[in-house]
């Protein structure tokens, strides 16, 4: 690209010439330094009323990890199902609300109202000091933006990562949302990572390494060029937001931990179109893919059973777009 052209007021569409004269896709040229995602300005921490149950950081903002089992109860494991398909619920309705001309802030207001609507703690809030209900990562950024005062846009993509505390335990699942027409190239990337998901899921099976569902996920993603984020990996879940259990999006022989029933975990695998590597912005939260090309992400939370996979967070629209009876592409 060339540095010395000033950019036109109207910019071309992603497929389109550069404006600055360099023959190549605007997409590929300009649009990732003009078009990247600012910080905008973080709202005060919204309340919780007292009669919805809070998890032990609510009040403190430092998570103290405990020891808990990989193996669920069948107890837990009912309380589980619950948690997800209110997290569930909450993604849909939120997703719903997508549009442009709204702010992240705004879709934080929404469900931070739908969790306490439903009796739910929204689990991201003060966890680890994150001050918002819900992380809401826009175009280059992979994962934990904060809602803010930045307004959508027709063309973005925005992946809603939503978390709910009830009954003692956690239900966390994501999805990522067009806002408005996007462009083909953004499309194809979120179909391809709700498909990469499902393809981990179905990868689940007692008795095999959790290593099998990273070597799904690579091999989906590699097949049309795109990137698998290392930093940020699927995890146990339970009483506690985060436990012991690492579930990679890659293959790594290393993540050679036996799958049992009883056993719940994420699996939320962040796919790019350029670099894999990210950068961390000021707030220590925000992570954006190096070279500022966009990345999506799908998230559920699962059981693995005597003979494969429960999804928790599963519920109207999460069935696997890969499965024959399935409508063909991304929720969004
Ligand atoms: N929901 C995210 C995950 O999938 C975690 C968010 S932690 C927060 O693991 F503090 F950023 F909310
Ligand atoms: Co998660
Ligand atoms: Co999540």
């Amino acid at each position: 690209m060339t540095g010395t052209a000033t950019p036109p007021a109207a910019r071309p569409s992603a497929n389109e010439p550069c404006w600055c004269g360099s023959g190549r896709k605007y997409k590929r040229c300009h649009r990732p330094l003009e078009g990247r995602v600012l910080p905008g300005t973080v709202s005060p921490m919204r309340s919780v009323p007292d009669h919805i149950a809070k998890p032990p950081y609510a009040a403190t903002g430092t998570v103290a990890r405990m020891p808990e089992s990989a193996v669920k109860t069948p107890d837990v494991i009912a309380r589980m199902r619950i948690a997800g398909a209110t997290a569930a619920e909450v993604l849909r309705l939120a997703g719903e609300f997508v549009r442009p001309g709204i702010t992240t802030d705004a879709i934080d207001e929404y469900v931070h109202a739908l969790c306490i609507e439903r009796g739910a703690y929204p689990s991201p809030l003060n966890y680890s000091g994150y001050p918002k209900s819900v992380c809401t990562s826009v175009n280059e950024v992979i994962c934990h933006g904060i809602p803010d005062s930045r307004v959508l846009e027709e063309g973005d993509i925005v992946n809603l990562d939503v978390t709910c505390y009830v009954g003692g335990v956690h239900g966390d699942t994501n999805a990522t949302f067009a806002v408005g027409e996007i462009d083909d190239e953004s499309r194809h990337l979120i179909a391809v990572t709700e498909e990469c998901t499902w393809l981990g899921i179905e990868a689940v099976q007692p008795g095999k390494p959790l290593s099998e569902i990273g070597r799904a996920i690579e091999a989906r993603a590699k097949r049309d060029h795109l990137g698998v984020v290392r930093a940020f990996i699927g995890h146990g879940i339970g009483e506690q937001f985060h436990t012991d259990i690492q579930v990679l999006h890659y293959y790594d022989p290393r993540n050679s931990t036996v799958m049992r029933p009883g056993m719940t975990f994420t699996i939320e695998p962040m796919i790019t179109l350029g670099t894999w590597q990210h950068r961390m912005w000021d707030d220590d939260w925000t992570a954006v893919t190096a070279d500022g090309r966009r990345t999506a992400q799908f998230e559920h939370t699962v059981l693995v059973t005597d003979d494969g996979v429960e999804v928790l967070t599963g519920g109207p629209g999460a069935a696997s777009p890969c499965a024959p009876w399935a409508r063909g592409g991304a929720t969004a």
